[in-house]
């Protein structure tokens, strides 16, 4: 795990942003696979403007979701579909045909965990991963005491339940999440885990110093040969002392 501190949430995310770009140049079909929330929104804009001033194609390129929550529908705000498509898919007109979005409102959820979990494979697996990190630890959905898997639909933990009402103006019922699994996570060619602001110093700090252990999903991500953990200097206040 490399662990990179920035002065500001902005200057994370400009680098951040170049990182993805640079593999957009480098492979132009490539997979990236994206996390939604409040964490990497700064990044998708300094994507959008990269790619806007390069003139760069993106036509070739595929992305998929990491996670939905059930029941839900694209258009409902505050879902991961609705935010990818406003952050990026929209301003970079990607075709409905390289995206896969999980469709929570499906009956059968596990026929779209296998979807995804084709569509990765069919792309011949993701070049790069943007993750942001759960106040429990979690990425994705990948709730603590998760075993690695792929794709699958998950009961969400209390917290992540409360915390997940920022997303909405009004109360939404959220009990269910459909998410890519830990195994997806790891085998993704390079990870980039985005964390940003003091609320995230102490989940920051304990992935950080912890072996991997499941109650902490996050803590996998040091078994990653090319994962780039990317603070800002607020979620990164623990870090320097407890290292
Ligand atoms: C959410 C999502 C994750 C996201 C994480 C952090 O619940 N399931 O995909 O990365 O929690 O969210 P935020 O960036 O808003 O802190």
């Amino acid at each position: 795990m490399n662990i990179r501190v920035f002065d500001s949430d902005e200057s994370l995310a400009a680098k951040a942003a170049a990182t993805i770009f640079e593999l957009i140049i480098r492979k132009p079909n490539a997979l990236i696979a994206l996390a939604t929330g409040h964490t990497p929104t700064a990044t998708y804009e300094h994507l959008v403007k990269l790619i806007r001033k390069s003139k760069v194609s993106v036509s070739d390129l595929s992305f998929v979701a990491l996670d939905e929550w059930v029941g839900l529908s694209p258009d409902t705000e505050g879902s991961c579909a609705a935010y990818l498509n406003q952050h990026l898919f929209e301003p970079l007109q990607i075709a409905p045909d390289l995206i896969r979005l999980f469709d929570a409102l499906s009956p059968d959820l596990l026929s779209e965990c296998l979807k995804t979990d084709n569509f990765i494979h069919a792309k011949g697996g993701i070049d790069l991963i943007v993750l942001g990190l759960g106040l429990n630890g979690h990425l994705g959905f990948n709730e603590p005491g998760t075993k690695p898997s792929y794709s699958h639909i998950v009961e969400l933990d209390e917290m992540t339940r409360t915390v997940g009402q920022k997303y909405f103006r009004t109360n939404v019922k959220i009990e269910k999440g459909i998410t890519l699994g830990l195994k997806s996570i790891l085998e993704s060619r390079r990870v980039l885990l985005l964390a940003n602001g003091a609320h995230k110093s102490e989940i920051v700090g304990a992935v950080i110093t912890s072996g991997t252990v499941p109650e902490i999903p996050a803590t996998i991500l040091h078994q990653h040969p090319a994962c780039d953990f990317m603070l800002d200097r607020e979620a990164a206040a623990l870090v320097e002392t407890r290292r």
